[in-house]
């Protein structure tokens, strides 16, 4: 790969109207891309051949690992519940020279069978805000940040799943702010067999954020 493996991707073939109905890349996507740079080795010594995100919104992150780990070095897939979050993040893609499989799915839902503990690095900037119940579960563009109770609802949802998702050196990146509560989270998933680490921390205006780590 070229030196430019850890630039943000291109993304200027997005307008402001696309952004006005998917997520816009923000402070939380930039603080998991230096995640991202940061585990680069760690990753690489795993060899995955397998890459998910969940939750693509624009497509920047998986196309950031695409970019890092070399576009053939692995398979890339990314899922969205939001039908023009999917068909940015194939533009995205293509913008950056990589190939990523994008599926409009809940979570890893239409996958979960062919991709069985198949999937060696799992990547999620989930809806995180604390907000009402009833505003989870939209395909819009609230579903970008509504995260209901806890800002937990639809994460928690995919903590079950994990080790139905990963390989057994697989590992899961996830993206939290404080009011998610990252030791309850540490808690479940220990209950799940997986360690927990935090990669990386940052103040963001209101919001204080951190990408964590789970492995077996
Ligand atoms: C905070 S945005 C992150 C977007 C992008 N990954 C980034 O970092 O810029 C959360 C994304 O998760 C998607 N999302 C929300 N609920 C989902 C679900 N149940 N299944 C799949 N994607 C979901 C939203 O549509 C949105 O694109």
């Amino acid at each position: 790969m070229s030196d430019d493996k850890y630039s943000t991707p291109d993304i200027s073939h997005l307008r402001q109207e696309d952004f006005e109905r998917v997520y816009e890349p923000a402070e939380d996507t930039f603080l998991f891309l230096d995640a991202l740079a940061k585990e680069h080795e760690y990753i690489k010594e795993k060899k995955p051949s397998c890459c998910v995100e969940i939750g693509c919104g624009s497509g920047v992150c998986i196309t950031f690992l695409a970019k890092m780990l070399g576009p053939t070095a692995a398979m890339y897939w990314c899922t969205d519940i939001n039908p023009l979050a999917v068909l940015a993040a194939k533009r995205t893609a293509e913008q950056n020279g990589v190939t990523v499989i994008p599926v409009l799915t809940d979570l890893v839902q239409c996958l979960q069978p062919r991709l069985k503990n198949q999937v060696d690095v799992l990547l999620f900037n989930p809806p995180y805000v604390v907000t009402p119940t009833e505003e989870v579960g939209s395909d819009g563009i609230e579903a970008s940040w509504a995260g209901g109770c806890h800002g937990r609802e639809v994460m928690d949802r995919l903590f079950p799943l994990i080790p139905d998702i990963l390989s057994p050196l697989g590992i899961f990146y996830l993206v939290i702010i404080k009011e998610n509560n990252a030791e309850e989270i540490e808690d479940i998933m220990k209950g799940y067999g997986y360690k927990m680490w935090i990669i990386l921390s940052r103040r963001s205006g209101p919001e204080f954020l951190s990408i964590l780590k789970f492995t077996r």
